[in-house]
């Protein structure tokens, strides 16, 4: 596939595949080679937490780029049984991957806002992934992860995620527990 030197043709590349898989994804990502120009102009850092810039959102998918300073964190969370793919840009990216002890018999549907469920978790395996044309994934299978800058620069990463899903699960691996989280942007390209 050619070289997606912009966002506008990559976004447009992904909003039109037919069907959202994970090799259609994986493969249209791959191609991005985004100028550090155009992502210095898109990406946003917050000191406070990573900053999520959504470049596109319809019923089928949604694309993001998102900031994260050093450290910064993802909670531990799952996809809402949808799929998630993630491309590093620019700097470094730590994926650990978490799957219960037990399988869970509750989504984020079934529970309330405030609600706390026991959630018991082990960690399945734990990548660091530089910028480059790998492609982590999430599916409804490997569903569970957690995503971390553990470099002393910015990073810079490229999420897509299909369907779209404003709400997950949330855990904390110490507590064993699990709680609905409702995942915001903090900007919208363009807006
Ligand atoms: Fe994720």
């Amino acid at each position: 596939m050619n070289k997606l030197t912009a966002l506008d043709p990559l976004v447009a590349a992904l909003r039109d595949l037919p069907e959202h898989d994970p090799a259609s994804v994986a493969e249209v990502l791959a191609a991005a080679e985004i100028s550090d120009l155009e992502l210095d102009r898109v990406a946003r850092f917050d000191r406070d937490h990573y900053a999520r810039v959504r470049l596109h959102h319809d019923p089928r998918i949604e694309i993001l780029v998102l900031g994260w300073e050093p450290g910064q964190a993802t909670p531990i969370h799952d996809h809402a049984g949808q799929r998630g793919w993630v491309r590093v840009l620019r700097g470094v990216i730590e994926e650990t991957a978490y799957r219960p002890v037990e399988p869970l018999r509750f989504t984020h549907a079934d529970l309330r806002s405030a609600e706390r469920r026991p959630a018991h978790l082990q960690i399945d395996c734990c990548a660091q992934v530089p910028a480059g044309p790998v492609v982590a994934r999430v599916d409804p299978v490997r569903a569970i992860h957690r995503l971390r800058n553990p470099g002393t620069e910015r990073a810079i990463t490229l999420h897509a995620y299909a369907k779209p899903h404003a709400v997950c699960l949330a855990f904390d691996m110490e507590a064993a527990i699990a709680w609905r989280r409702e995942a915001g942007v903090d900007a919208v390209r363009g807006a």
